[in-house]
């Protein structure tokens, strides 16, 4: 296919992790259908993904999720340019759910395969039915599975600058949802509560790392809103108790007002890590125009207020999805995929599923 293609019609498929999605994208900008089944009821009672029900799930949805798709574009499969695909990185059972599924559609109507980079497919979920990028940018993916800066150049070519050295923010602030005995996704619980507690009620760590890399660090910030929670652990013996000499207090009843409170000031803590490793990077790639921005933690309604304004105060354009699309969807892997397909390339049907990108 070249980029003068009529048509342009792709069709994307996503299975990385806990959403079974396909969808169809008119030349990377027009979204002609959306179709996302979650799975969160599937794993709700046991408080995290289960890869292997995740497996299970995607293969049950996957033929009545592409056929919803289909219908709702009103297309023949004949219509279609390219079927893209997320090949990387996630969860093996899950990905290769999907990754069959395009591979087969491919062999059985002639029409090439696309093989997409999920993380990188987050960042374009901001271009969705609206301009290409324009000028050199900055790219910030904070999901539930990654979190990592990428330098971008107006050909959307993603080289990563910086990641989590531990967890993922979209993780931590799942377990600190579980934490404060909250459901899952534990994202969206602690936005809500957070709007009506006050975030200076308890300072948590905003982990700062040197180098000249823009890299993360949760892991730290979720110890100390669990020492919040349930106190201080005390040395392991007496001895050793002894000889630091110190008590430490209970720790405050986790009742509703505690519980808000905690979570404003967790929120408080997680944003302003993002933002401030963003900052920094902007200060060392100051010819950035474009801040683009995707992963499940930019629905984040706080979040979204800091990056705005610090993209206000720098001078940078802010490029955000909307909340719909901050999630997992196929329409940011149809919406990639134009990108290789307008360059004319595409993928065999030997591709393969990795669960991890190496560096
Ligand atoms: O991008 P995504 O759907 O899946 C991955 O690729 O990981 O992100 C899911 C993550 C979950 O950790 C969820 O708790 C988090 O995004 N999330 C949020 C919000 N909505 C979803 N985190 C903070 N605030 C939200 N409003
Ligand atoms: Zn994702």
């Amino acid at each position: 296919m070249t980029g003068s293609d009529s048509g342009g019609l792709i069709l994307g498929i996503e299975t990385s992790c806990d959403e079974t999605a396909a969808a169809i994208v008119r030349q990377g900008r027009d979204v002609l259908a959306d179709t996302v089944w979650s799975q969160h009821e599937v794993h709700r009672r046991f408080g995290g993904i289960v890869p292997e029900l995740a497996s299970r799930a995607h293969v049950e949805r996957i033929l009545p999720v592409l056929d919803e798709t289909m219908r709702a574009a009103a297309l023949e499969w004949r219509d279609l340019s390219a079927i893209a695909v997320t090949a990387e990185p996630g969860l093996i059972g899950s990905l290769l759910i999907g990754l069959t599924a395009g591979k087969a559609l491919a062999w059985s109507t002639g029409v090439p395969l696309i093989g997409v980079n999920h993380v990188h497919a987050h960042l374009y979920a901001a271009l969705l039915n609206g301009d290409p990028l324009d000028g050199q940018a900055l790219g910030l993916v904070v999901s539930g599975g990654h979190s990592s800066l990428f330098r971008l150049d107006p050909g959307f070519r993603p080289r990563e600058i910086g990641r989590t050295i531990d967890d993922a923010v979209g993780e931590a602030f799942d377990k600190a949802a579980t934490i404060l005995g909250l459901g899952q996704p534990g994202g969206p619980a602690i936005d809500r509560l957070a709007r009506c507690g006050n975030d200076r009620a308890v300072d948590l760590p905003v982990a700062q790392l040197g180098s000249g890399r823009f890299d993360f660090s949760f892991s730290g910030l979720k110890t100390a809103l669990l020492y919040a929670v349930e106190g201080v652990p005390a040395p392991p013996d007496r001895a050793r108790r002894a000889a630091s000499g110190r008590s430490h207090p209970a720790p405050e009843p986790l009742d509703d007002t505690r519980r808000r409170d905690l979570a404003a000031s967790f929120e408080r803590a997680a944003v302003r890590a993002v933002t401030r490793t963003v900052d920094r990077a902007l200060d060392a790639h100051d010819d950035t125009r474009v801040l683009i921005a995707g992963g499940g933690v930019t629905a984040n309604s706080r979040l979204r207020q800091e990056l705005a304004l610090l993209c206000e105060r720098r001078g940078v354009t802010l490029r955000l999805p909307p909340p719909r699309w901050c999630l997992d969807n196929a329409a940011m892997i149809a919406g990639i995929a134009w990108l290789r397909a307008a360059r004319g390339e595409h993928d065999d049907l030997a591709l393969p599923a990795r669960a991890v990108v190496p560096r």
